[in-house]
C-alpha cells in the first residue's frame, strides 16, 4: 500500500514535470523536509512531557532537515521555485504531507520511517538518472555558491551530523561543477535512506546516535 502511493506520487511528478527538472526537484525537496519536520515535531513534545530521553534522535533529524533545506536552496539557485504554481503545488502538499505524518508517527513510527525510506530511495533514483542522463551538460555549469558554502567551505558540523552509516568526516564531496553537486545531493539521499532503515530497527534506540556522541558507533 505504502510503496503503491510512493510509486503513485513519482508518476504524477514524471507525468506533470517530465522535462522540467529543476521545478520537479523543487517539488521533491520542498516535500523531502517535511517528514524530518514531523518527526522532530512529535519527538520535541515527548522530550519536553518527559516521555523520551533520546535526544540524539532530535539533533540528527534536524541534522536531515538542515540537509534538504540546502538541497532546496541549491534547486532554487538554479530556478526551480520561480514559478508560483510550483510553489503553490509545494505548499499546499506541505501543509497535507506535515499532519498526515504527524499522525501517522504517533501511532506508528515505523511505518513513519518506512514510508519516507521509499521516498529517499525515489530521491535517490531520481538523481541518480538525472546524472547519467546529463554528465556531459552539467560537467560544463558552474557550481551554485550555495553548495560550496555547504559542501566545501563552510563548517562541516551538520553535514556530518545527518550521516549515521560511517564515522565523522569520512566523506568529504568534491565540487568543482554542477555535476559534482548533484553527485552530493543523490549520495546524501542515500545515507537519509539507511538512516530510516536504521530508526526501524528492533534495537534502533540504541544503535541510532549522531555522529558526534561519544557513543557513536556505525550501525552494523
Ligand atoms: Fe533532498
Ligand atoms: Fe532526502
Amino acid at each position: 500500500m505504502i510503496q503503491l502511493l510512493v510509486n503513485f506520487l513519482e508518476l504524477v511528478l514524471s507525468v506533470f514535470y517530465r522535462n522540467r527538472f529543476y521545478p520537479r526537484f523543487y517539488l521533491l525537496e520542498t516535500i523531502s523536509r517535511v517528514p524530518y519536520f514531523a518527526y522532530l515535531s512529535v519527538l520535541h513534545l515527548y522530550e519536553s512531557l518527559g516521555a523520551w530521553k533520546q535526544a540524539d534522535w532530535i539533533k540528527v533529524h534536524f541534522a536531515e532537515s538542515w540537509n534538504e533545506l540546502h538541497h532546496l536552496r541549491i534547486v532554487e539557485a538554479l530556478g526551480g521555485g520561480k514559478h508560483w504554481g510550483d510553489r503553490f503545488i509545494g505548499r499546499i502538499g506541505v501543509l497535507g504531507y506535515y499532519w498526515t505524518l504527524v499522525f501517522v508517527y504517533m501511532f506508528s513510527p515505523r511505518s513513519a520511517y518506512h514510508f519516507n525510506q521509499l521516498v529517499e530511495e525515489k530521491a535517490y533514483h531520481t538523481y541518480d538518472k538525472f546524472l547519467n542522463e546529463n554528465e556531459t551538460e552539467l560537467k560544463t555549469q558552474p557550481a551554485p555558491q550555495i553548495a560550496i558554502d555547504y559542501y566545501r567551505d563552510g563548517d562541516l558540523y551538520m553535514f556530518d551530523d545527518f550521516q549515521t552509516s560511517h564515522l565523522l568526516s569520512e566523506r568529504r564531496p568534491k565540487i568543482e561543477n554542477l555535476y559534482d553537486v548533484f553527485v552530493a545531493i543523490r549520495n546524501d539521499e542515500m545515507e537519509h535512506l539507511k538512516t530510516m532503515m536504521t530508526c526501524q530497527r528492533l534495537d534502533a534506540k540504541e544503535v541510532l546516535k549522531s555522529p558526534h556522541s561519544p557513543e557513536f558507533q556505525p550501525p552494523v
